[in-house]
């Protein structure tokens, strides 16, 4: 459920009417609805404290959407962050959510980066591979500190809906196999700079099947009790992130609830803090990308395309991944149906949005939405084309605020120097 629906026949964000946002703000805008975030979280916070788990974490992944705005409505929540880079580590901080709600994660961490986030006190480190412990050993014993680390495990389970983004088989670059994970958490409890508190897994993203993730979270909990069998204290389950959302014309994805029953069926009995780094699930519904219609261009071979002042720059994923995001007019007209190329100004044919799309009658200067581009939109977005980068609106009733600014020109192209020999 979101917060995006027609009122007096127009689409609008919570009681803010789409059209006065990008009147004022310009287009193309990204625009966040607050309730749809806030219910996001509590929906699944509610399902996991109610499938019986104790106190979860759950640290939203910064990555699918790290406005700061966003970041401080979630944090304020109770939500902590799951990071990836010293940027979004500062982010997390930046916005007010506590170091000890921020877990650090990711294949190739900087010395510097471990270095900051130590420093920071984030509350745990979740190392990749070997080479990565040996690291985070060696910074925090000069610190003379004892960094909190989880071993990431790649469980060897498929999933994730594209090839592109799942990340837990074997020959995916992410975390080590299970004897590994045993091998190097003994080793970790005997070393000066390093706690081991939990182990870590994250199988893909976009899942649409409970199947295997139940397979990946009960070999996990096989190797809490193996770890415990030896002796060793494991205080944290990290299950990572990767429920689907409903994208219209995909798989309909497990609900939270039920997402939560299956997590507490397989960890019954487990005395164990679990941890989870939801992305999509939080704030993919809850944002949408505003575009205007430049051209309506008709060709003579017969294909019609939707010109929009959006592209691949802003929205990535339909190019990336062949993504599929639902496109719906603000304020449709009266009309029948018929299929539209939607595209992009970009110069490169994959600048397409949808092939072939029923889209009711447009005219220039109509508006149009995209919806579900709430996360992995604005925060894969670039300047390619020299295109700033699209502003970024918050909803909140009937108030709004923009967030994120648009670039002006001036700014894009100070940014940059002539060498000196030019
Ligand atoms: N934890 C880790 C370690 C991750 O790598 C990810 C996502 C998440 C949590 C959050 O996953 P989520 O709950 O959002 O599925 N750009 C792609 C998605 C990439 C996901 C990368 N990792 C897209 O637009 O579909």
């Amino acid at each position: 459920m979101n917060h995006f629906e027609p009122r007096d026949g127009e689409l609008a964000c919570e009681d803010v009417p789409l059209r006065r946002i990008a009147e004022a703000v310009g287009t193309p805008v990204y625009v966040y609805s607050s309730a749809t975030l806030e219910r996001h979280f509590t929906v699944l916070r509610d399902a996991l404290t109610g499938a019986g788990l104790k106190d979860p974490l759950i640290a939203y992944a910064v990555k699918a959407n790290p406005n700061l705005a966003v970041l401080r409505t979630l944090g304020a929540l109770g939500a902590g962050a799951d990071t990836v880079s010293e940027g979004e580590v500062r982010r997390a901080l930046a916005a007010g959510i506590p170091a000890e709600r921020i877990v650090f994660s990711g294949v190739g961490k900087t010395a510097a980066e471990i270095a900051f986030a130590l420093d920071a006190g984030v509350a745990e480190i979740n190392v990749e591979s070997e080479p990565e412990m040996r690291l985070v050993d060696r910074i925090a014993a000069e610190r003379g500190v004892r960094a909190q680390i989880a071993i990431r495990v790649n469980p060897d389970v498929a999933a994730g809906g594209h090839a592109k983004i799942a990340t837990g088989k074997s020959e995916n670059k992410f975390g080590v196999s299970f004897s590994e994970a045993e091998r190097l958490y003994a080793q970790a409890s005997n070393a000066v700079g390093l706690k081991p508190v939990g182990v870590a897994c994250h199988i893909g993203s976009q899942i649409t099947d409970l199947a295997p993730m139940a397979e990946a979270f009960g070999k996990m909990r096989g190797l809490v009790e193996r770890l415990r069998a030896e002796g060793l204290s494991v205080e944290r389950l990290d299950l990572g992130g990767g429920l689907g959302v409903p994208y219209f014309n995909q798989p309909t994805p497990p609900s939270p609830a039920d997402y939560a029953a299956m997590i507490g069926r397989v960890m019954q009995g487990l005395d164990i803090q679990l941890a989870f780094e939801p992305g999509r699930v939080i704030a993919a519904n809850a944002g949408v990308l505003l575009a205007r219609v430049l051209h309506v261009h008709e060709r003579p071979e017969g294909r019609r395309f939707l010109v929009l002042d959006a592209a691949m720059n802003d929205l990535l994923r339909p190019a990336m991944y062949d993504a599929w995001h639902d496109i719906r007019p603000v304020a449709p007209r009266a009309g029948e149906a018929g299929p539209y190329d939607v595209v992009g100004p970009v110069c490169e044919t994959g600048d397409t949005f949808a092939r072939d799309r029923a889209l009711p009658p447009f005219e220039a200067g109509d508006l149009v939405a995209f919806m579900s581009a709430g996360a992995y939109g604005a925060s894969m977005a670039s300047e390619y084309n020299s295109r700033p980068l699209a502003p970024e609106v918050l909803v909140k009733g009937d108030r709004y605020a923009v967030v994120r600014a648009r670039p002006t020109y001036e700014e894009m192209l100070a940014r940059e120097a002539a060498a000196p020999w030019l």
